[in-house]
């Protein structure tokens, strides 16, 4: 059985000091979790990401605190050894200190160890009210998808030398307030790299290189269920769509053509309920008046 992962276990996780690579996935219900957690993932992210891999929407902005929750508590109750984090999803935490203190105390009632929130520098006051009720941040700066009106879609960030500055410089302050780790998406290896240098909390890449301290991908991109768009980033495991579309056509097909169920899927009447019932011969579906008198 794999330990419990806490914060503090994961904030001294930094690979400079010999830690191993984090790993974090993305899970939205218990059998999930259950997945993550025989396979002994170190962080379980309940991201906003559930608006499109779960819930149809077309983009993340979709997904209130209230879906977060809901599906938080579902992880929480496989009981994983993962660290769980609650998303703070768009306008959960833009507003006024105390609704994005309530927000996030809302996400921890419902079994997140800790949250995570998209941005850099501007967001920190808003972080510090969270980190003041004792509720550990993780912050996500680069390609923020909850920017995506800003950026213009899922554009890659800091291609520009100035833009690489400027990441390292969110990434200290962000330290500086307190945040237990960061995640670091869509931006060139050499902005992770260099991230991951200035400071001595862990980061965890998505489409950010091999050189932060921990790797994030979606669930269902790693299992194969997302098969409609593939990021570059994206390594998939597994083939999960076209295996579940195997499994369901199969299941048709046997029902279609009446070899599903068959006797050892059927709970057989005894002879003696059969004859109490006045019918005979227990294989007569659809013709049960026969056999009677
Ligand atoms: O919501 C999410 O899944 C995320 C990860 C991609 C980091 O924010």
């Amino acid at each position: 059985m794999a330990t419990a992962q806490t914060v503090p276990t994961i904030k001294a996780s930094k690979r400079r000091n010999g830690s191993e690579p984090l790993v974090m996935v993305t899970a939205y219900d218990a059998p999930s979790a259950r997945v993550a957690t025989e396979a002994d993932v170190d962080m379980i992210l309940v991201g906003d990401s559930l608006a499109m891999v779960v819930l149809g929407y077309d983009s993340t902005l979709e997904v209130t605190v209230d879906d977060i929750a809901y599906h938080v508590a579902a992880v929480r109750r496989a009981k994983p050894s993962a660290l769980i984090i609650g998303d703070m999803p768009w306008m959960s935490f833009h507003l006024t200190p105390t609704e994005t203190v309530r927000n996030a105390a809302t996400l921890v009632r419902a079994g997140a160890q800790c949250v995570k929130m998209e941005g850099g520098i501007k967001r920190i006051p808003m972080m510090t009210a969270i980190l003041d009720a004792e509720i550990p941040v993780l912050a996500h700066i680069g390609l923020t998808p909850q920017s995506t009106n800003v950026m213009g879609g899922f554009k890659i960030q800091a291609r520009e030398a100035e833009a690489v500055h400027r990441l390292v410089e969110e990434a200290v302050a962000l330290e500086e307030a307190g945040c237990f780790a960061l995640v670091i998406e869509g931006v060139p290896d050499i902005a992770g790299r260099m991230v991951t240098e200035a400071v001595s909390i862990p980061t965890i890449g998505i489409g950010a290189g091999p050189d932060t301290d921990g790797q994030v991908l979606v669930y269902h991109d790693i299992i194969g269920l997302e098969n409609r768009f593939k990021p570059r980033f994206v390594r998939r495991y597994g083939t999960a769509f076209d295996d579940q579309v195997a499994a369901l056509s199969a299941y048709a097909a046997d029902v279609r053509d009446s070899s599903f169920p068959a006797p050892e899927e059927t709970y057989q009447a005894k002879d003696e309920l059969t004859e109490a019932l006045g019918l005979y011969g227990s294989t007569n579906h659809g013709n049960t008046d026969q056999g009677s008198g």
